[in-house]
């Protein structure tokens, strides 16, 4: 489904981000790593190499613009263009009400949420539209960006925003051939929601419980959504919100 494509992951180093490594590799990318733990994403690409992908990583913070553009500058410098990116990476906050939220945790949680996906979008049609080849990209929002959950109103705003970004970016860049998309995700296994769990033990049951399925997603079920968004298979798909959520969306 993605054999010679060029797939730049970001937030690779665990969760979703590395099980899309995992599936973009099996379906024959060529995935270009990137997250802050360098040692993480060695051994990734290490792994993945072994089982005969070809792989490349990069150190970089998504909220810095010379970090993020060096990223997407070793992806074309080694195999030649970007044909699709996974923004990916994240972050949370304690969930406190709105008022007693720290400006330090807003700022932190709409830096890498939003002014991520915003640095890497940039710099990724950039090498998209020198190319001349279009792409596909996918920003990993959240079901908290279709409404209002229990994960804190800074979160809730950026992934909100991360629809906006998706959307404008979608409308724009059509007539060159660049998909743009967004996954609304659920519930997902990940050191993210560990630390939810681990902050407030009877939050896996709650959530749990406003899911239709009645579960926790493993990440790569979050993984294969957004692969066969960056392949070709869809085509005709831009300016989408893909809920990957169990039906939470549907409730
Ligand atoms: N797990 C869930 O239940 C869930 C639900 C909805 C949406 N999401 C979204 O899925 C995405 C992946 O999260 P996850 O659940 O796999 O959690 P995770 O914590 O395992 O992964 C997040 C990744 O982003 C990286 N990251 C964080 N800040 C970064 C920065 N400044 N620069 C570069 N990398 C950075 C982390 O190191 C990590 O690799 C996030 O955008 C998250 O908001 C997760």
């Amino acid at each position: 489904m993605l054999a010679g494509k060029v797939i730049m992951i970001t937030g690779a180093s665990s969760g979703i981000g590395e099980a899309a490594a995992w599936v973009c590799a099996q379906h024959g990318a060529t995935v270009v790593l990137v997250a802050r733990r360098t040692e993480r994403l060695r051994q990734l690409a290490a792994e993945l190499r072994d089982k005969g992908a070809e792989t490349a990583f990069a150190s970089a913070d998504v909220t810095c613009p010379t970090e993020v553009a060096r990223a997407v500058d070793l992806a074309v410098e080694r195999y030649g263009r970007l044909d699709a990116a996974f923004n990916n990476a994240g972050a949370t906050t304690v969930s406190a009400p709105l008022h007693e939220t720290d400006d330090a945790d807003y700022d932190r949680v709409l830096d890498v949420n939003l002014r991520g996906v915003w640095l890497c979008m940039k710099y990724e049609i950039r090498a998209m539209l020198a190319a001349g080849t279009g792409g596909a990209i996918v920003n990993n929002s959240s079901v908290a960006g279709l409404r209002a959950t229990s994960m804190g109103a800074p979160y809730v705003a950026a992934k909100h925003a991360v629809l906006g970004l998706t959307k404008a970016a979608a409308v724009q860049y059509a007539p060159s051939g660049v998909r743009v998309n967004a996954l609304a995700t659920g519930l997902t296994r990940s050191e993210m929601s560990e630390e939810v769990f681990a902050r407030d033990p009877a939050a896996e049951e709650r959530m749990r419980r406003r899911n239709p399925q009645g579960r926790v997603a493993h990440s790569t079920e979050v993984a294969q959504a957004a692969a066969w968004l960056c392949s070709d298979q869809a085509s005709f798909v831009t300016g989408a919100t893909m809920a990957v959520d169990g039906g939470a969306g549907a409730w």
